[in-house]
This record gives C-alpha cells, sequence and structure tokens, in this order.
C-alpha cells in the first residue's frame, strides 16, 4: 500500500510525486508508458509567469487568463496560479530546468498570442521536454516509485473513498491491484480523440476521464477543445506559437497577412480554418527571422518542418492547418485538487480546475500543471497522513475487471477497431471540431452509436496474454468512444458559441450559458446539466 499513487507520469504528475514524497510520504507513479514520451513534451513554447514587473503585473496575467476564459474560470483560482507562478518558475529553475537566459543572467522571456505583454519563459522551443526531463531526474533522486507499462482498469471506491486503482500490467498481461491512501489522476487530457487530427501523442487517449466518469467521478465542461493553429499539414505534428511569438506571420494563399497573429488561440485557429474550407493553403511565414535567430529560439521547429514536410524554413513557406491540441475540460476539481470522491484528486490535462474556461492561453498549460501538480501532491499527501491504514482485501473492482478482460478475449473481431478510431478521428474533426452545429454534432452521435454498437465484433487479433498491443490499444479505444460521446453531447447541450466552442447555429455567447457543463454517470447513463461558475 501506498500514502499516494499517481496516475500519469506527465510534467503534473512528476510535480506531485516530488511534492508528496518532499512532504514525507511513501509515493509510486502508476503509467501507461514513461514520463519522456508524455504530452508535457509537446508544449514546446514557453510557460507564462510575470518575473519582471515592470510593464506587467499579476493582476494583467489574472485578467489576461479569465478573459480568455470566456468567463467560465475561477479569478481566485487563476489569482492563485498567476501569484505564484514567479516561485513556481524560480524553483523550476533551481532544480535544473534549463531556461534560456540573457545576456544579464536573467531568465528570457517571449510573446505569445491573447496578451500584449512579454511572459513567457522558455527552454528555446523544447520547454515541456526540459521541464520533464528535470522533473523525471529529481524523482528518481527523490526514490519516486515508477511503475510504467501498466494502463488504469479501474478505480477502486468504496463509501465515496477512493482506496487505490486496478490497472493491467501489460508486460505479463495481468490485472492487478494497488491500493493507496491517496490517489491522484494526472493521466492527460482528450484531445488525442481527434486521432490524425491531433497535435497530441498516441497515448493520450482520454482514460483517466472514461475511467472516472465510470466511477461515478464529476467531469466539467468536456465540450471545450482546444484547436492548435499550427500543426503540420498531413502529420499535424506541433508547430510551436513561439514561432509566431518569435515574428513569424500567417499568410494567405495570395501571400498577404490575414490576420493578428498573436490573438488569442480559438479565434486564430478559426480564421485558419475558414480559409482552408475554401480550399485556401495557409503559411507560416519566418524566413525573414534569419537562420541564426531561427537556430537560437525555435531550433526544434526547423527540425520538425525539414524532416516531417521537406520544407527549410529560413527559405519557404511553411504549409500549416489547425489541429486539435489541448482539453479545457477534465476531471472537476477545487482549488485544492479535490474531486467528490475523497482521498482522490486530480491535477494537470486531466482536471478541470477552473483556470482556462472556454479557451486556454498558450504557456498557462505548463504553467498549471506544476502548479496544480504541488497542490494536489501536498494535499493528498496529507491527507495519507491522517488516515491509519485501509483495509487489504481484493476488492469487487479486481474481479469486476479480470472477468472483462477474459470477455474481451472472447469478442469476435469481424470489425477492425483501429479503422474505427480513424474514422473517429475523421468524424469528430469534421463534425466535432472548430465549427459545429446541431445537424453535424447529431450526425457524430449517431455514428458514435453506431460504433459502440459493434464493439463486441471488434476485440483483438492476437490473443497472446504477455505484452499484447493489441489489447492496450482495444481498452484505449474504448476509453475514447466513451469520452466522445461525451464531447458531442455536451456540445450539443450548449446552444451558444464561447471561446473554442462555436456553433455555427447558435453564434453569440449568452449570458444563460455563462456556466460550466457538469458532466456524470447516474445508473449508467450519461448525466448533463449546467452549474453556476464559483
Ligand atoms: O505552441 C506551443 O508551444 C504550445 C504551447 C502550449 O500549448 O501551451
Amino acid at each position: 500500500m501506498y500514502d499516494v499513487l499517481i496516475i500519469g507520469s506527465g510534467a503534473s504528475g512528476l510535480t506531485a510525486a516530488l511534492n508528496a514524497k518532499q512532504n514525507g510520504s511513501t509515493v509510486a507513479i502508476l503509467s501507461k508508458t514513461y514520463p519522456t514520451h508524455s504530452q508535457t513534451v509537446q508544449a514546446q513554447g514557453g510557460i507564462n509567469a510575470v518575473l519582471y514587473e515592470d510593464d506587467d503585473s499579476v493582476d494583467i496575467h489574472t485578467n489576461d487568463t479569465y478573459k480568455a476564459s470566456r468567463g467560465l474560470a475561477n479569478k481566485e483560482n487563476i489569482n492563485f496560479m498567476c501569484k505564484n507562478a514567479k516561485d513556481t518558475i524560480l524553483w523550476l529553475d533551481k532544480i535544473g530546468v534549463p531556461f534560456t537566459k540573457n545576456d544579464n543572467s536573467k531568465i528570457s522571456q517571449r510573446k505569445f498570442g491573447g496578451t500584449k505583454k512579454i511572459r513567457t519563459c522558455y527552454s528555446s522551443d523544447y520547454t515541456g521536454l526540459k521541464i520533464v526531463h528535470t522533473l523525471f531526474d529529481q524523482c528518481i533522486k527523490n526514490d519516486v516509485e515508477f511503475i510504467n507499462e501498466h494502463i488504469l482498469l479501474d478505480l477502486i471506491i468504496e463509501d465515496n473513498i477512493c482506496l487505490g486503482v486496478i490497472a493491467f500490467d501489460i508486460i505479463e498481461g495481468i490485472v492487478k491491484e494497488f491500493r493507496a491512501k491517496s490517489t491522484i489522476l494526472a493521466s492527460g487530457g482528450y484531445a488525442g480523440i481527434y486521432t490524425n487530427f491531433t497535435t497530441n501523442s498516441f497515448s493520450n487517449t482520454a482514460d483517466g476521464l472514461a475511467i472516472s466518469l465510470n466511477s461515478g467521478v464529476n467531469l466539467s465542461n468536456i465540450e471545450f477543445v482546444q484547436f492548435h493553429p499550427t500543426a503540420l499539414v498531413n502529420s499535424n505534428i506541433l508547430v510551436s506559437e513561439s514561432a509566431r511569438g518569435e515574428g513569424g506571420y500567417l499568410l494567405n494563399q495570395k501571400q498577404e497577412r490575414f490576420i493578428d497573429e498573436l490573438k488569442p488561440r480559438d479565434e486564430v485557429a478559426r480564421a485558419i480554418y475558414q480559409k482552408i474550407k475554401a480550399n485556401e493553403k495557409v503559411y507560416l511565414d519566418l524566413r525573414h527571422l534569419g537562420l541564426e535567430k531561427i537556430n537560437t529560439v525555435i531550433p526544434q521547429e526547423r527540425r520538425l518542418a525539414l524532416e516531417f514536410s521537406g520544407v527549410k524554413i529560413e527559405e519557404e513557406l511553411l504549409p500549416i492547418n489547425p489541429a486539435a491540441h489541448y482539453s479545457m475540460g477534465g476531471v472537476k476539481t477545487d482549488i485544492n485538487s479535490n474531486t467528490n470522491i475523497n482521498s482522490l484528486y486530480a491535477c494537470g490535462e486531466v482536471a478541470q480546475t477552473s483556470i482556462h474556461g472556454a479557451n486556454r492561453l498558450g504557456g498557462n498549460s505548463l504553467l498549471e500543471i506544476v502548479t496544480f501538480g504541488k497542490v494536489a501532491g501536498i494535499n493528498a499527501s496529507n491527507n495519507a497522513q491522517d488516515i491509519k491504514s485501509i483495509l487489504e482485501k481484493e476488492s469487487t473492482e479486481f474481479y469486476k475487471q479480470k472477468e472483462y478482460i477474459k470477455e474481451i478475449y472472447t469478442y469476435t473481431n469481424e470489425i477492425n477497431f483501429y479503422k474505427s478510431k480513424e474514422y473517429l478521428g475523421k468524424l469528430f474533426f469534421d463534425n466535432v471540431g472548430l465549427f459545429r452545429n446541431e445537424e453535424n454534432l447529431q450526425f457524430a452521435i449517431n455514428e458514435l452509436e453506431e460504433i459502440k454498437s459493434k464493439i463486441p465484433k471488434m476485440g483483438v487479433l492476437d490473443k497472446s496474454i504477455e505484452y499484447n498491443k493489441n489489447l492496450v490499444e482495444f481498452l484505449e479505444f474504448l476509453n475514447m468512444i466513451e469520452i466522445a460521446e461525451v464531447i458531442a453531447k455536451t456540445a450539443q447541450n450548449r446552444k451558444e458559441s464561447r471561446g473554442a466552442h462555436y456553433r455555427d447555429d447558435y453564434p453569440q455567447e449568452l449570458k444563460l450559458y455563462q456556466k460550466n457543463s457538469l458532466i456524470k454517470k447516474v445508473n449508467n447513463k450519461l448525466v448533463l446539466s449546467f452549474e453556476d461558475v464559483s
């Protein structure tokens, strides 16, 4: 039994682990992959903080963030994050994150969208990667235990208290139970559902969210999916906002600029997508930055463009398009990272902590995951200290999951679920994407019903036990289907446009809907409602 068990090994999980460990708890991180594969690595451009109060301030950072949220965030929560941002950066700097520094050895900052201020700290254009590597090193140094290659199957909940999790050991092919006094979900978001139309890694399959929903955990604002304006055409690999922050232009087919490149992401992404829908090409122009600057501030963008699009950005225009990038919604949490289940916490992209609301500012996600990773780690650790012990008996969830895995092996495999997964990505990008309307949303919902009805005819071709990737990918697909339904239904329920949720048939932002979507499962049925932003 652990004091604190963390599900997910991105920056929020690693930060939580480090803080819980340093608070005196026994800590393990359970993850289906490895820390260096986490989605955090994709946050290339930077992390926001007001470091030098010359013409910027915590209040301005708070207000910029709140404005972008379109009234769906809690200003106190935002202020808490922004107020602590400087200390968060200094802590990361102290533990070894190699931030880019200026000639005076001060941390450099760049411009990002949705603000007039220069407040995004960075480590070249590898910021998320450097943060993850540093946190991982620190976790190893502090003897955090890593349980890699285990995929979450269920939460053990008795009397509204979380007592740990059931997970599938991918290597051995067996179901296992892990008991913990406190459990933290840090398992990432759901933009990966837009298969082939997303910047997310293949492992971002909404596992934590689907399992939470089925275990009685409340979710919030799942309709809000952020589309990043610039991904490489075809591969959809992210081209960091830092490319525009450093002075890159967006050009239309006639090679004219058509929008302020640093408007909030939702506005820029929609403007680009409208052109693409009209069969125009859109380009990122970085030629005027020159090779020396490109190699200094955005070397990764240069490398990715060359490798995946065959474009030399110092000489040529780079074709781009928007792609699903980030989940604003998630497990509903308060400022202490509590969920509606006792001893269960959530932080990072899996959580909806009332920070981003309807639209997230670039550079605020890394800040949020480190800020609330710390909050979750300390609170979970303190909670564990208050619990003397928990009963170590095999749970009903354990038996249920063992039977479930056995049952999957009996599915007929007449239908190739990999094809359905690709279809799901396209279905969602086309119908539950940057522009939505009743007809398209209903179409997506009907198609999902059809896919769901065929699940027993899907299943796995590979019937082996050990290291059965086919089985793991099928489990992931089932989680994606579960949360895809929630995205479409919450998007259908919100009959207005707000931030990243844009409906052609309801183009206005309506006061009536200045509320958060609340999502629960009751008696196995999805129940949607709205609640005040508190
Ligand atoms: O564009 C980027 O570098 C992504 C940053 C973010 O999502 O915050």
